[in-house]
């Protein structure tokens, strides 16, 4: 059975303040979660500061971004092993954000993936269609193609021990996330995409949700089987909130699990 992960991206938010305050509330709030792992990606300033402030916590650290390359002459950039080296376990990579407003390419965003893979941490991989291919019927084929460009890159293998966020661009912080079901297709489909490749790996990826997530529609995601939590974007700011989302999650895969093993 895999653990669900939730996961929040603060993306271009925070301060000193709220870092020592918002992890303050979630260190309460989350304080006896078990079955559930759980990460902040706040922003990279900020990162070192919130290891500090997380120091003996069950709550990981992820970064909301990396460069393509270890070291040398690449003004304002950060690598993998300096992220390794303050304590973080996850990178999220490929986020629509990136793509859109970084022009980064699938063929970046595998060289990331391994490049992660190499220091030994946790890709968070994003993929998903934008409103125009979902309306065309094209979230399998481009789901497939990002995919393809790590898969092409690294091989299967490659997916063990990383994460997939799927996310609709079309959810993303907008209020309107995808219909749980529907998301669940699409879930399947990517699972089943890479039992093509490699069953055990595919059985054992975790694959999230991300887009809209909040605390009035989370359990309706993590009811479905091959949902594995969430990357949280704006609810992720509000300590009850998010707290209620990682409740959530505990609370469907228990009753995922009951229901299973009564089967
Ligand atoms: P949102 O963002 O939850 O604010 O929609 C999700 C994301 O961008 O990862």
């Amino acid at each position: 059975m895999r653990h669900p992960l939730i996961i929040g991206n603060w993306k271009l938010n925070g301060n000193k303040h709220m870092v020592n305050h918002l992890i303050t509330a979630l260190r309460n709030k989350l304080s006896n979660i078990i079955g559930c792992d759980v990460a902040i990606a706040p922003p990279m300033i900020y990162l070192d500061k919130a290891k500090y402030n997380l120091a003996d916590s069950r709550i990981a650290l992820c970064a909301q971004n990396v460069d393509l390359h270890v070291s040398g002459a690449f003004t304002g950039e950060i690598s993998a092993n300096m992220l390794k080296d303050i304590g973080v376990k996850y990178i999220i990579i490929g986020h629509f954000e990136r793509r859109s407003y970084h022009k980064e390419s699938n063929q970046d965003i595998a060289d990331k993936f391994a490049i992660i893979k190499n220091e030994g941490l946790i890709p968070v991989l994003c993929i998903g269609e934008s409103k125009a291919e979902n309306d065309a019927h094209q979230t399998e084929a481009v789901c497939a193609s990002q995919l393809d460009a790590v898969l092409n890159r690294i091989g299967a293998k490659a997916f063990e021990n990383s994460v997939i966020a799927y996310e609709p661009l079309w959810a993303i912080s907008t209020g309107k996330s995808a219909n749980p079901f529907q998301a669940q297709t699409v879930h399947k489909f990517i699972r089943d995409y890479l039992v093509l490749h490699d069953n055990t790996v595919a059985e054992q990826v975790i694959i999230q949700y991300g887009g809209s997530v909040n605390a009035g529609n989370a359990a309706a995601f993590f009811t479905q089987p091959d949902i594995d939590g969430a990357l949280v974007g704006g609810a992720s700011l509000n300590a009850d909130v998010f707290a209620a989302i990682v409740k959530a999650a505990v609370q469907a895969k228990q009753k995922l699990a009951l229901a299973s093993c009564c089967l």
